[in-house]
């Protein structure tokens, strides 16, 4: 069952870059699904803020669109024109003075304030100072930001002191939409719901975690972002870097913002630096109904990765000695993104050595068909000795929970009425996306200072040869990825 919808308190939400993609793709229309859920208060105000010089029916229009496109499909009309009735629109420059009195004039008392910067991150200084001499911004109004939050650790710094002088800690929701993924979450539940894992969730039966994130897409379209960000910086530092952490964190004393980020960071300030010979970056090549990575880009002899695998450890008493290995790709076999937590083998084998060797694996699942499996070793059926097999125990949530459960919320939905109501649990800190940026750093600057070649890769395939080669000279194996 999905839990019920508590409606949130009414609101005033400004979308800068409100014609962009993001807001066309995303925002808007996971607004929608909340609209339709009746979580959104009949007096919630949207508004679009752009350059483009729209009207507010034009803006309507426009979105409708977007709603028709990406937006759940079959919706009766009169319910699609309720929502777009709830949208304004403000032609403003971010850099001058034009449009914000407008804004000013449109934003209404008693309601919660809430600015989505979904611009390039070179405005954000601009948009936080107009808020405040248009004294739009009050003192618990709300910003939100996108990934990617800055390029390295320097321009991370640059950004965090760029709006601390306008807003405080409490005021900024920094995304990454991996949070509001409703298995990211269920992580936590898993983990501290339950007195079954925690006794074990260490490096004493804890043999490897595997995270990994596989994706089927290429760079087609983003090319001119993603030449100049790559697999590192556009998944690992943030994804997989907070998957990481809702593993391998302590336990939080409460489930709030400070206690679960303060454990997170702390995750991310016991990592080792990565060697480069545990490190493998791959750029995938050219199938027959798909063009290589580089002819998405415009350097066609870019060193960007559209793949990483590597291994790093946790220096801290629960870890110490348990490897972890992440990877992420584009073009793979299939969308597959799951965290393999595999246990170690018993001490002694009762059964002799022809029983083989087994591990109790917990695999959590994140998309597609999100669910958690056990892999529990069993004796194979039948007569004839006593044989060995392992056999996965499954709870895929869909079967489990019951059909309603294909009606979670997308994570923009659920993370934009976090913001909403106030809550930043799953919004990363600014300390956090630094100490972020520290651990990738010297792992991106070492790619540089070599002049690093990615290894072509196929498309389609499971990523390259090197990356399996990680695993198996540690004598393990990376899970299939399907
Ligand atoms: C984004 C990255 O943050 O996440 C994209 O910029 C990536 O490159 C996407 O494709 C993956 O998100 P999801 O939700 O499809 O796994």
């Amino acid at each position: 069952m999905v839990s019920r919808v508590i409606p949130v308190e009414p609101f005033d939400l400004v979308i800068f870059g409100g014609t962009g993609d993001l807001a066309r793709r995303k925002i808007l229309p996971g607004l929608f699904r909340r609209f339709i859920a009746g979580q959104m208060p009949q007096d919630a105000q949207i508004i679009g803020a752009a350059r483009a010089e729209y009207d507010a029916d034009g803006y309507r229009q426009f979105i409708k669109q977007s709603l028709f496109e990406f937006g759940p499909k079959d919706v009766p009309n009169d319910v699609t024109e309720a929502f777009l009735s709830g949208l304004d629109y403000v032609a403003i420059d971010a850099k001058g003075t034009n449009g914000w009195p407008d804004l000013a004039a449109k934003m209404r008392d008693g309601h919660v304030r809430a600015f989505y910067f979904s611009v390039a991150p070179a405005l954000f200084g601009d948009l936080a100072e107009r808020l405040h001499s248009h004294d739009i911004a009050l003192p618990d109004s709300r910003i939100v930001v996108e990934k990617p939050f800055g390029h390295d650790l320097k321009s991370a710094r640059s950004l965090n002191a760029t709006l601390a002088q306008h807003f405080s800690e409490d005021q900024i929701y920094r995304i990454d939409h991996y949070l509001g993924k409703e298995t990211v979450q269920n992580l936590m539940a898993v983990r501290f719901g339950n007195m079954l894992f925690e006794p074990l969730w260490n490096a004493l039966y804890i043999d490897h975690v595997q995270i990994t994130v596989a994706e089927t897409v290429g760079v087609d379209g983003r090319g001119g972002y993603y030449d100049t960000s790559g697999a590192m910086r556009d998944m690992v530092q943030n994804h997989l870097m907070q998957l990481l952490c809702l593993i391998a964190m302590e336990p939080p004393a409460k489930f709030d913002p400070d206690a679960v980020r303060d454990e997170k960071l702390k995750v991310i300030r016991a990592l080792d630096p990565v060697s480069p010979h545990h490190l493998v970056r791959g750029q995938y090549g050219a199938s027959s109904d798909h063009p290589d990575y580089r002819a998405h880009v415009e350097n066609r002899r870019s060193r960007t990765e559209s793949y990483v695998a590597l291994k790093t450890h946790i220096s801290n008493w629960r870890w110490a000695g348990t490897p972890f290995y992440l990877r992420t790709g584009k073009r793979l076999r299939a969308r597959s993104s799951e965290i393999a937590v595999v246990f170690k083998e018993t001490p002694h084998s009762i059964f002799g050595p022809e029983a083989g060797s087994h591990r109790n694996a917990l695999i959590i699942r994140l998309q597609p068909d999100e669910g958690i499996t056990m892999d529990v070793t069993i004796k194979e059926p039948g007569p004839g000795g006593m044989r060995l097999i392992d056999v996965p125990l499954d709870m895929t949530f869909a079967e489990a929970l019951g059909p309603e459960v294909g009606e979670v919320p997308d994570a923009y939905e659920r993370l934009i009425m976090d913001v909403i109501r106030g809550n930043q649990t799953l919004f990363m800190r600014g300390d956090e996306v630094e100490a972020a940026w520290a651990w990738t750093d010297p792992i991106i600057n070492h790619w540089g200072e070599t002049k690093d070649v990615p290894k072509p890769y196929d498309a389609g395939g499971s990523g390259p040869e090197d990356a399996l080669m990680l695993m198996h000279r540690d004598d393990r194996k990376w899970r299939e990825i399907r």
